[in-house]
């Protein structure tokens, strides 16, 4: 045996993905997105400590449901998921606060599997947080959490250590387009061997009014995350955006069934990003489109799962039909 196999597991491993510390591809997309004639903003950026923490006082919105849907089918079928998967180790990308996590970690201690779980986020603050209180309430559990970005470092996963189960909770899946959608569920394949299965929450379509009101709320807090990004550029960058001329604006699509966020001038204006030497000219009215939320169908979601090599093997839903979880492998 050699002196590796012998030390026992630290309880709680953070690797880092990103080698410059913070800077992400900010500096790229911000290039990109602001010179378009139709601008745009990847929504990765969102997630600074300041954004993490308005995410979580989205999800206790009346008007956001998603997140206490998806709590309640969990609730209801985590037993039966771990029974069906074995899983004894699970991934979650985007896991942010690990809320929901835990109902899956439960279901996992209860069958007695349970072993790793290994957390994949840009925020490392969320992360690190969640990863604290976790190995504290679960005895023996070994955290091993990547902080990067699930569309580039996916290759800096750990190999399994159990039976494992991939989750892609909230409906982030949704804030991809339809072919960077399809490209991160073929590299999430990747993440499993024939006996693995990945748990994929996505929201349902239904009525535009709903869906408005969930990404535009009565109390302004949605409209506090949608122009964080510009505190994202202004302090990454050196940018100069003055928040208070954007307005938030959120309208459901329903030709592509997606929620498009955006970001509207309120008057004529001229911004400097002084670290990438960048001057952007805003038109009054103008739009920047700062993220999509796409709504599923059970069609939608199987042909997407069998464009990437996986099978629909569960779905699970509430009685509204408002959101739904997918169990699916390797097909
Ligand atoms: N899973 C939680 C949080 C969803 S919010 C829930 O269901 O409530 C989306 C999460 O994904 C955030 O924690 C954000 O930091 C993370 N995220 C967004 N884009 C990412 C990317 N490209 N790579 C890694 N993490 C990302
Ligand atoms: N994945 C979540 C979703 O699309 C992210 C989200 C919810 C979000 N509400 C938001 C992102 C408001 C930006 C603004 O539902």
């Amino acid at each position: 045996m050699s002196e590796r196999t012998r030390i026992a597991p630290v309880p709680l491993r953070v690797d880092h993905a990103f080698e410059g510390a913070g800077t992400r591809t900010l500096a790229d997309d911000a290039r990109d997105g602001l010179t378009k004639p139709f601008k745009d903003l990847p929504p990765k950026h969102f997630y600074d400590s300041r954004g993490a923490a308005l995410f979580e006082q989205i999800c206790e919105l009346p008007e956001y449901y998603p997140t206490r849907t998806e709590r309640a089918i969990l609730e209801q079928v985590a037993d039966e998921i771990i029974a069906q998967t074995g899983a004894g180790e699970l991934v979650e990308l985007g896991s942010g606060s690990a809320t929901k996590t835990r109902l899956l970690l439960d279901a996992m201690a209860r069958a007695g599997t349970l072993e790793r779980f290994v957390p994949v986020d840009v925020t490392e603050s969320a992360v690190r947080a969640s990863a604290a209180l976790l190995i504290e309430e679960y005895p023996g559990l070994v955290v091993h959490a990547l902080i990067g970005d699930f569309e580039r470092h996916l290759d800096r996963v750990p190999a399994a250590c159990a039976r494992r189960l991939v989750a892609f909770l909230g409906g982030t899946i949704g804030n991809f387009a339809p072919s960077a959608r399809r490209r991160l569920l073929s590299t999430l394949r990747t993440l499993l061997e024939d006996e693995d299965h990945l748990l994929l929450g996505t929201d349902l379509v239904k009525d535009s009014a709903t869906l408005e009101a969930a990404y535009d709320d009565a109390a302004g807090i949605t409209a506090q995350f949608n122009l964080n990004i510009l505190h994202v550029l202004n302090r990454e960058l050196g940018a100069n955006f003055d928040t208070d001329q954007f307005e938030h604006v959120a309208i459901f699509d329903e030709t592509n069934e997606w929620i498009e966020m955006r970001l509207r001038a309120r008057k004529a204006q001229t911004v400097r990003l002084a670290a990438i030497d960048l001057t952007v000219e805003f038109a009054a009215g103008e739009e920047m489109r700062t993220e999509i939320s796409a709504k599923f169908t059970r069609e939608r979601l199987e042909a997407d799962l069998a464009a990437s090599g996986l099978e629909l093997v569960g779905w699970y839903t509430d009685e509204q039909s408002r959101f739904a979880l997918s169990l699916a492998r390797p097909a």
